[in-house]
């Protein structure tokens, strides 16, 4: 099933305070794999904010805009009309009414999002977008900045990390060659919402862990805070 909400729909729409689980970290470190599996434990939404980056970036590349040119691209961001569409309990950007699912992730795109990625404008209007999400309901999403940046006030706060070695071996099993120290390196010192530990959140080592691991580990605390949360909400 699809749904989509145009910005004109927004306000028609039931306001139910959603629950979001904000899971942040390096490359590499899991936060995909592990983010679907808890939502789709949890009967939650999965959005994943890194496609929706990747997406702008790919927007860019077919329309020629220079990625390394700041304010061509926040002038792209400004006047690009995706659509926020829910299809199978999963979050994605169209174009057109089309997701770009594989041309997101070529080489060409990983190596221009980083670019588009660090353009103060298109993280407030991402900002925004990923915020509007709540309306499909409870979320999962995963990023950089979800817990710092996007969803600062969710008490479900999770950040994924795993030694160079083993997340250098797990992109190379995907057929994928990158410099992930690099990567990490622009990812965290960035001077807009640069990927940092949100306070509150609880810091996951997956090295040498599986993702049942991994997952069960996050499920569990989310089951505590969720009773916890139930507790301070009964009656006295
Ligand atoms: O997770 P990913 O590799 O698909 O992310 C693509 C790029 O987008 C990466 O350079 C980090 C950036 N990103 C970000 O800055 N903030 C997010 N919330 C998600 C991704």
């Amino acid at each position: 099933m699809q749904t989509e909400i145009e910005p004109q729909q927004m306000d028609a729409l039931p306001s139910k305070k959603a629950v979001v689980i904000a899971i942040d970290g390096t490359s590499a470190s899991g936060k995909s794999t592990n983010a679907r599996m808890v939502a789709q434990a949890l009967g939650y939404v999965y959005v994943d904010t890194g496609a929706m980056y990747r997406t702008l970036a790919w927007y860019c590349l077919q329309h020629r805009i220079d990625v390394e040119n700041e304010r061509a691209v926040a002038n792209a961001c400004a006047k690009w009309k995706p659509s926020l569409v829910c299809a199978e309990g999963h979050v994605h950007l169209t174009i057109g009414g089309y997701y770009p699912v594989a041309e997101i992730r070529t080489g060409q795109v990983s190596a221009a999002v980083p670019h588009v990625a660090a353009v103060p404008k298109v993280r407030t209007w991402m900002k925004k977008k990923q915020r509007e999400c709540i309306r499909f309901g409870n979320l999962v999403m995963e990023g950089r900045d979800i817990g710092t940046n996007v969803f600062p006030e969710t008490d479900f706060k999770y950040y994924l990390d795993a030694h160079l070695e083993e997340r250098s071996r797990r992109r190379a099993a995907e057929g994928v060659q990158e410099n992930l120290a690099a990567r990490d390196q622009r990812d965290s010192q960035r001077a807009a919402a640069p990927l940092m530990i949100a306070l509150g959140a609880k810091v996951i080592n997956t090295s040498g862990m599986t993702p049942d691991e991994t997952s069960a580990i996050i499920l569990e605390d989310i089951r505590n805070r969720l009773k916890q949360q139930d507790r301070q909400h009964e009656p006295v």
